[in-house]
């Protein structure tokens, strides 16, 4: 059987939004052209020297039915929830949070002199799974395998397999692949990807074309940009003048309805109903 590659479907240019109690940020999932890409919810991109463009944070506030994921940089980002648990993210950890029946939050970027930088990820949990006690993975940098290609590429592997090597966040519903790939000038790298699977590279630094092996679109994607990738078993990145930096990020689709409001993703407009009921009553969190 021959392998199909995957060509680009859709190239989203990011939104400025200003969230959380005022922090400036990229949107390039949650967005009125692309509002959820099954199964994942929204994708930020956040990064500045200027203090007044983070410091004010994300305080206290709930998540419910889904898994926010956030890679750092540069910089520090300060969490705590009220079910007892603190720590920091800082350049190159990784927090995998899946929220599940609810956890009440804030995560709150540090003014420090190299500012802010990174991403957060919400990635959908199928119906069974949404109201799952919440868990975390937090993952220190030295602890995220990082793999050089023949060709000059660079991956740090955070979920999925890279040849003989797996990334150190496992057991998460959506079967994702996470992967931050550097590619130097001039140079391309393939990734196998699962057919089926909803997949797409988001562009942060440089310019790469994503183009499969047999009919090169020749289209240029400059940072920064989300690429939506089709179907097919792998997708190939080919570099010319410029290095490029991306994330590439694949999942399961569950093709179930959801009903979202806020932090909250929820299958059916009750279920959105009842956990508002949950927050007004002060049982949302229950330990
Ligand atoms: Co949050």
């Amino acid at each position: 059987m021959k392998l199909l590659s995957r060509k680009i479907e859709t190239i989203i240019e990011p939104e400025a939004v200003i969230e959380g109690a005022g922090v400036r940020l990229k949107r390039s999932i949650a967005t009125r052209r692309l509002n959820y890409l099954d199964p994942f919810l929204l994708l930020d991109d956040f990064a500045s020297n200027n203090p007044r463009d983070y410091e004010a944070g994300f305080p206290l506030h709930p998540h419910r039915g889904i898994e926010t994921v956030t890679y750092v940089l540069r910089g520090e980002v300060r969490h705590k929830d009220t079910l007892g648990n603190s720590g920091s993210i800082g350049a190159g950890d990784v927090q995998w949070m899946t929220a599940g029946r609810g956890i009440m939050h804030e995560e709150m970027p540090q003014v420090r002199p190299e500012g802010i930088a990174g991403f957060q990820l919400w990635v959908n949990l199928p119906a069974k799974l949404k109201m799952t006690p919440p868990r975390y993975q937090d993952i220190r940098s030295s602890e995220i395998p990082e793999i050089k290609m023949d060709g000059g590429a660079r991956l740090r592997v955070i979920t999925g397999t890279v040849g003989e090597v797996r990334g150190p966040v496992t057991e998460i519903a959506a079967n994702p692949i996470y992967l931050d790939a550097f590619v130097p000038a001039q140079s391309s790298f393939s990734q196998p990807i699962e057919r089926g699977h909803t997949a797409f590279a988001y562009v942060f630094e440089g310019e790469a074309k994503f183009a499969g092996d047999d009919k090169e679109d020749g289209t240029m994607i400059s940072h920064p940009r989300l690429v939506v990738l089709g179907d097919g078993d792998y997708v190939k990145v080919i570099t010319g003048e410029t290095p490029v930096r991306f994330l590439l990020v694949s999942g399961k689709p569950l093709h179930e309805p959801i009903a979202r409001y806020g932090p909250f993703v929820m299958n059916t407009k009750e279920e959105i109903e009842q956990t508002l009921r949950e927050l007004r009553q002060g049982t949302f969190v229950t330990t």
